[in-house]
């Protein structure tokens, strides 16, 4: 898989001319969704190197993430002339840029494409590493490819608009980026004050979250090995956010991996020897900032037949990536079922639900 540039933008006409500059191109998209083509493209209106540019905008949200979605805008592309040189720009949260980068791997058996990452999760986390793709069969991301965009310009001001929701979400990814790499940065997140942003500040760290990310993926851009490191409270997570959809009370992933975090440093402590203090510090900082995922334990029995579903698993198995400390990774680890139960029984205990 080729590199991918990340640039952290000062100024984003600059940045993005010049990234434009040096893709060569015949024809020039742009793909938004109905809120970035509101809020975000005003944003890039006076750039000349967009000027012939050709917009398409598709449905918000993650119940657009489809296969009909993904054929409107092959079907946009065919009618406007793109050809194997053309190239696509992705202007959006996750979703645009995991959709806009899967039909950018397929139009023509590939076109180049950069992303613009407009939410704080996208900019940590989706629109970087080269993992694109759709929803299919009510499972999500299940067809996709991995496809990594030439450029990806982090552009923090777009932060500057993010509800606390989404903040949040972004940030719980951030957090994950903190534990597996090294204290420094894993208590200068939990030190920095979310309830009155200092976004100079958020673009360091932002910077130093995204460097994480780049660094594990460069050494595994498949997943065979260390990449799974990323997936540190995503097991439980998942398993969480399938419980909250199935039972209409849907969460924002980010709020779920944050949740799945609790239960994973406590498997790691139980498990892999995680440090009681450092758990207690990151369970504080979730209990505080994104409230509880409240259950009880007649669904434990569903979680857990969500967790032995999760597609990272084999033959059943649950895997799991734990920590032996902060930046000590300990990969394909599992659990009995009675050790996920008091797993559960912990994060109500501690959470107060
Ligand atoms: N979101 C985890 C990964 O990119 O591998």
């Amino acid at each position: 898989m080729s590199k991918q540039e990340i640039i952290i933008c000062k100024d984003l006409d600059d940045s993005l001319s010049q990234a434009v500059n040096r893709c060569s191109h015949d024809r020039l998209f742009i793909l938004t969704d109905t809120h970035t083509h509101n809020l975000c493209m005003p944003v890039l209106s006076g750039i000349s190197a967009l000027d012939s540019a050709i917009e398409i905008t598709i449905g918000a949200e993650d119940v657009h993430k489809n296969i009909e979605t993904l054929a409107s805008v092959w079907q946009t592309l065919s009618e406007k002339g793109a050809t194997r040189h053309s190239l696509l720009i992705n202007l959006g949260g996750g979703m645009v840029t995991d959709l806009g980068g899967f039909a950018a791997a397929t139009f023509k058996r590939g076109i180049p494409y950069i992303n613009i990452p407009t939410t704080l999760l996208s900019m940590v986390d989706a629109a970087v590493g080269g993992k694109t793709g759709i929803n299919f069969n009510g499972l999500k991301n299940e067809i996709g490819a991995f496809a990594p965009a030439v450029y990806v310009l982090l552009e923090t001001e777009f932060l500057r608009t993010l509800d606390s929701h989404n903040f949040f979400s972004g940030y719980a990814e951030m957090l994950k980026h903190g534990l597996i790499s090294d204290y420094e940065h894993l208590n200068e997140l939990l030190a920095f004050d979310t309830e009155h942003i200092d976004y100079a500040r958020l673009k360091e760290l932002v910077a130093r979250s995204v460097q994480v990310k780049e660094h594990i993926v460069e050494q595994d851009p498949h997943e065979h090995g260390i990449r799974k490191a990323l997936n540190l409270g995503h097991t439980v997570g998942h398993a969480f956010e399938s419980l909250a959809l199935m039972e209409n009370r849907p969460v924002l992933h980010g709020y779920a991996v944050a949740w799945g975090l609790v239960c994973e440093l406590y498997l790691s402590h139980v498990q892999t020897g995680f440090p009681r203090e450092e758990m207690r510090n990151v369970v504080q900082f979730v209990k505080e900032n994104y409230g509880t995922f409240i259950f009880d334990c007649k669904q434990y029995d569903t979680l857990y037949g969500l967790m032995q579903h999760d597609k990272k698993n084999t033959a059943g198995v649950i895997n799991f990536t734990l920590l032996h400390g902060v930046g000590d990774i300990c990969l394909n680890q599992t659990a009995d079922r009675e050790t996920i139960f008091e797993t559960l029984d912990f994060y109500r205990e501690c959470m107060g639900c």
